[in-house]
């Protein structure tokens, strides 16, 4: 595990972009795609919007998401739609490279089954999915993708997706379990501000409660960190 401290975020986004961008054109040249899985969060999406600003080879990138909300993609609070706005709406990603989350917000349970099987149609044979790179937020409570504090996912070992009911936003959310996550070949936090700081120590701290700080679920391989995010 390696921690980056910058000292400011401009320096954290353009060392996140630079990696990400020597990262995904490594994968194209070694086995001719990179699957990601983006997180949402404002600050994963300035990363998108900085990344639109690159040259990549878009038609080699395949773009999943680690975690929605359960709400339509026009809606404001859409993963989906915030990584359309950030990034894919400004670069030419085929449609056929682009893998939302089927949200039902009925039935967040059947969607949860459906996505969990696009991701294995994807990662066949395998026995979880071997991510290029997962991109993680990680919030003031210590939750990363939508594995929050005392909700039903953060103990699952088996699945690869699943709904989680989250009761302090009375409502679903869709997210990797913690596994899937672990399974990336690379997995980057990236975490900046003073009001993440207590998070962030927790998280890193010698007290293992993954229960009530999810992120330790993680094996991150980097950490992108503001210098005013750590203790
Ligand atoms: C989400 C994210 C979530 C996010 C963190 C950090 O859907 O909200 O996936 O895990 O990454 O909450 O968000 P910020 O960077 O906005 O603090």
């Amino acid at each position: 595990m390696k921690i980056d401290p910058y000292q400011t975020i401009d320096q954290l986004y353009a060392a996140a972009a630079d990696s990400f961008c020597e990262l995904a054109v490594k994968c194209i040249r070694d086995a001719g795609r990179f699957r990601v899985s983006l997180s949402g969060g404002s600050t994963p999406k300035q990363l998108y919007e900085i990344l639109s600003n690159r040259d990549l080879p878009w038609a080699n990138i395949h773009w999943f998401w680690g975690d929605e909300r359960n709400v339509p993609h026009s809606d404001a609070d859409s993963n989906y739609l915030m990584v359309r706005d950030a990034l894919l709406d400004r670069v030419s990603a085929p449609a056929s490279n682009v893998h939302p989350v089927p949200v039902n917000v009925d039935d967040p349970a059947a969607a949860a089954v459906a996505y969990e099987a696009t991701l294995k149609q994807h990662f066949p044979g395998q026995s979880m999915p071997a991510w290029d790179l997962a991109l993680l937020g990680m919030g003031d409570d210590s939750h990363t993708a939508s594995l929050f504090p005392g909700t039903k996912a953060i103990g699952e070992t088996e699945r690869w997706f699943t709904e989680n009911w989250v009761e302090k936003f009375d409502s679903y959310r869709y997210t990797l379990t913690a596994p899937a996550i672990n399974s990336a070949k690379q997995s980057w936090f990236l975490v900046s501000g003073v009001g993440k700081k207590t998070a962030l120590a927790n998280v890193l701290g010698d007290t293992r409660v993954p229960g009530l700080y999810p992120s330790q679920l993680i094996s991150p391989t980097r950490w992108f960190v503001t210098v005013d995010a750590m203790a």
